[in-house]
């Protein structure tokens, strides 16, 4: 024999259920609260610049995974440049402008994590020495216009899974690096859309 509710109990008077999708309530005892001791340490150890406590135990590691993108958007300005100049066939003015956007938005990158290198304390790495070998894309001197686009495609896609695999495995260490990466990304993407474009035109 079922249970009599009480009116308390029906069906009428529950209360609904929260939608699916929100977050539960706390559980007894769970509380949002700030890490003080790490504030503590951001107060104290000024002369680590923009590093706190959160990010140093990473910070060389992040910085040697932006010197790895930064040569590397190095080389991609030298390549575009040496394309945009050398491009000839009747296609090429509208493709060589291309490359010469492309080489100013991946030394803007460069900027970017030349500048993010420094906020976290280490030396960002212009050296021309070994530039290619730190790189992850290569220069190239194609001649023919339909190959400087490939090499081009090619780059840009070493690139898209360099920076890939860099914003996973910052994750949450350095939400500012990983959001300046994830900017840099989806250029990096557009310019590989482009290319694309032109290798299918
Ligand atoms: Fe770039
Ligand atoms: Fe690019």
């Amino acid at each position: 024999m079922p249970t009599k509710l009480s009116k308390a109990e029906t069906v009428e008077n529950r209360k609904p259920d929260l939608p699916s999708g929100r977050a539960a309530p706390p559980a007894k005892g769970e509380a949002m609260a700030l890490d003080l001791a790490a504030l503590d340490q951001a107060r104290n150890n000024i002369e680590q610049g923009a590093v706190t406590a959160s990010i140093s135990p990473w910070s060389a590691q992040i910085v040697d995974l932006l010197n790895g993108a930064l040569a590397t958007e190095l080389i991609c300005v030298l390549r575009y440049k040496r394309h945009h100049f050398t491009a000839r066939g009747l296609a090429s003015p509208a493709i060589a402008a291309e490359f010469m956007v492309h080489a100013n938005e991946e030394a803007a990158h460069g900027d970017l994590l030349a500048e993010r290198i420094v906020q976290l304390g280490g030396e960002p790495d212009f050296s021309p020495t070994g530039l290619l070998e730190r790189s992850h894309a290569d220069y190239d001197a194609s001649a023919d216009l339909r190959a400087m686009v490939r090499a081009n495609l090619v780059a840009e896609r070493v690139a898209i899974e360099a920076y890939r695999q860099m914003i996973h495995l910052i994750g949450d260490k350095d939400p500012t690096t990983r959001r300046m990466l994830e900017h840099i990304l989806s250029q990096e993407e557009e310019h590989a859309d482009e290319l694309s474009d032109l290798l299918e035109a």
